[in-house]
């Protein structure tokens, strides 16, 4: 029998994280299903990174459940596991998404086609000249063939995290997921950014967004999820938890978010 719903390629239960006495997680849920996008939004300090990290596995959380495909990891009891068994597991819940981060977290000292060739060919183990292939034509298909030699401070913020798309998708993860990946650019740089987003999501790609675009969130996500004070406060389609919060937490941040001053 499956962990999850048939549905979830994604599943959340009850995920719990404090760092010392502050609790940043607090039995947070959320299903995704297979090509879903799902628009996190919150407040800054709200746990959001700290849920995008849990779900791949760079940050544990201290209870709960998450589900991914055919990985299942309860935090509850990982404590009790042999270290090189947590690990294990940890592992294989990392293997199922991509990050793609704030501030690109391209190495500088390697070249495009290195940065984005580098998980497939050392982590998964590919064939060199496969996964140059497949870099090649990923950053064809972004507009940056003519920079697969350049190193990233050779390039505008915008094309490093085109770059940063790309090694994402090098990886061929069930998973994409983005944290706020347009909100270190200047604003003629994010359209494009936003566009390839975009193009992602209806090719079929499933993706958890944190961001602050609201219309981005409004037009491409199937479900926006508020997170507040490490709760999930509401969540459902973006027309109602945009359009029409339940909660005055929700309409006063996306209030504010709509018109900052
Ligand atoms: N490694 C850590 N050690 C201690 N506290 C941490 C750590 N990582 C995050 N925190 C704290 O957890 C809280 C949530 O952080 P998180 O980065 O998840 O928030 P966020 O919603 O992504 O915020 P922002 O919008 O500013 O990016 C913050 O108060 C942060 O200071
Ligand atoms: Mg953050």
């Amino acid at each position: 029998m499956s962990p999850s719903p048939a549905k979830s390629l994604l599943s959340v239960s009850a995920v719990s994280k404090a760092f010392g006495d502050h609790q940043v997680l607090r039995a947070v849920d959320l299903e995704v299903a297979r090509g879903e996008v799902v628009a996190i939004i919150g407040a800054s300090g709200s746990g959001k990174t700290t849920l995008l990290r849990s779900l791949n596995g760079l940050e544990t959380p201290d209870a709960g459940v998450i589900t991914a495909g055919d990985v299942a990891v309860d935090f509850g009891a990982l404590a009790a596991a042999k270290p090189s068994a947590a690990d294990r597991q940890r592992a294989a819940l990392r293997d199922k998404s991509a990050m793609v981060f704030q501030h690109y977290h391209l190495f500088p000292h390697r070249t495009v086609l290195q940065n984005v060739t580098e998980g497939p060919i050392v982590v998964q183990k590919r064939p060199r000249e496969e996964a140059e292939r497949e870099a090649y034509s990923l950053l064809k298909r972004v507009g940056l063939a003519d920079k697969a030699d350049a190193y990233p401070h050779q390039l505008s913020g915008g094309q490093q995290q085109r770059v940063g798309i790309v090694r994402a998708l090098a990886l061929k993860p069930a998973l994409l997921l983005f944290d706020e990946p347009t909100s270190a650019l200047d604003p003629e740089l994010v359209g494009d950014v936003l566009l390839l987003m975009r193009d992602l999501a209806a090719e079929g790609w499933t993706m958890v967004v944190v961001t602050h675009e609201l219309q981005f969130a409004r037009e491409v996500a199937t479900q926006v999820a508020f997170l507040d004070a490490g709760s999930v406060l509401e969540v459902g389609p973006p027309a109602q938890v945009l359009g029409e919060p339940r909660e005055e937490r929700t309409r006063q941040f996306v209030r504010r978010l709509t018109h900052p001053m």
